[in-house]
């Protein structure tokens, strides 16, 4: 079983010794492994059951120790690494050779972010290698933001589960590539679209993809409970009963049990609401509930990220 803790001396000597360990970041918990070294990569792709056609984003902790892993930093790019970074930003960049093909699915960029968080900033500082790391749990389900989701999980599978607490943002990095001088959001995230345009201007939005995905956070079901969660059109309520577990934004719905709902901000700060999404969607599918109603979000700011999981954690047609 994994032991959880604060030492970041104990992370890294597993790390150093090819280990993967769970690491706290700000949006969520990470599985990381030496991002230069396949076997360690290999095993990251193992604890997940990942297919091997989603690539991984590599954390470091300085802008200057990018150039060891990419061979060009567009304008924009830049602007933005510099605006938001340490913070829940990736950027897709052209990788260097260093970077293992395991790591980027073969694809000629590789994924790149400083993550806001000390205790990993502290770890990744004193490392000679910068850490792989998908979030921490299963594929396909949900992402863990406390060292306790990734332990409940992962547990029997990682030796040490490095605790910084409960993740700030708590859903992941928003995701933006550059293809000849144009930006592209590849996967809504933890820092908002507004955020990033007010830097760098209009950005197009593509996070759909049936085939082939360029990013698999693209894929339609991902970030799923294991209940059937049904994300109500707005303005709705759920059909009530006592077996029904209910997502809320601000105010309980009538007609389900209060014990088998979660709010996620009564005071509608979508900020707060987006740090509780995945503790509160996991809290319910623990629940004696058989399905999961849950209110959409205002599409603005974090919202559009909000929206973004649960449609992808819904039933679908
Ligand atoms: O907030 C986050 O980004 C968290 C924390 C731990 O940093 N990490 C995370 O990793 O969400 P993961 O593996 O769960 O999601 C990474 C996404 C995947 O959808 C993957 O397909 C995409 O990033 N990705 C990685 N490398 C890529 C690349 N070279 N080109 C396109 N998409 C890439
Ligand atoms: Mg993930």
């Amino acid at each position: 079983m994994a032991q959880l803790g604060t030492d970041k001396a104990i992370a890294k000597a597993f790390l150093e010794a090819g280990n993967v360990v769970g690491i706290p970041t700000e949006t969520v918990y990470g599985l990381a492994g030496n991002a230069l070294n396949p076997d360690a990569v290999l095993t990251i792709f193992r604890v997940k059951n990942r297919p091997a056609f989603d690539p991984l984003i590599v954390h470091t902790d300085s802008f200057d120790k990018l150039d060891q892993f990419v061979t060009d930093i567009p304008d924009r790019a830049y602007q933005l690494a510099k605006a938001f970074w340490p913070g829940p930003l990736t950027l897709l960049l052209p990788r260097r050779d260093l970077i293992p093909d395991l790591v980027t699915a073969g694809l000629p960029s590789v994924a790149v972010r400083i993550p806001n968080h000390p205790l990993t900033l502290d770890l990744l500082r004193s490392l000679d290698f910068p850490l792989a790391a998908p979030s921490a749990n299963p594929f396909g389900y949900i992402s863990p933001t406390t060292a306790q989701h990734v332990a409940d999980q992962l547990g029997d599978q990682v030796p040490y589960i490095l605790d910084g607490g409960p993740a700030k943002v708590g859903i992941e990095s928003t995701i933006i590539g550059f293809d000849n001088q144009e930006a592209t959001v590849f996967r809504l995230g933890g820092m908002a679209l507004e955020q990033i345009e007010a830097i760098i201007g209009p950005v197009s939005v593509r996070t759909h993809s049936t085939s082939n995905p360029k990013a698999p956070g693209m894929l339609s079901s991902h970030y799923a409970p294991r209940k059937p969660l049904i994300l109500l059109p707005s303005g709705a309520s759920p059909e009530p009963g006592p077996r029904v577990g209910a997502l809320a934004f601000r105010e309980p719905f009538g007609g389900i049990r209060a014990e088998q709902q979660r709010i996620l901000s009564p005071t509608g700060d979508l900020t707060e609401a987006a740090k509780n999404l995945f503790a509160h969607l996991r809290a319910l599918d623990n629940l004696p509930v058989d399905v999961i109603y849950a209110e959409p979000l205002p599409n603005e700011g974090l919202g559009w990220a909000m929206n973004d999981r649960l449609r992808r954690a819904s039933v679908q047609e």
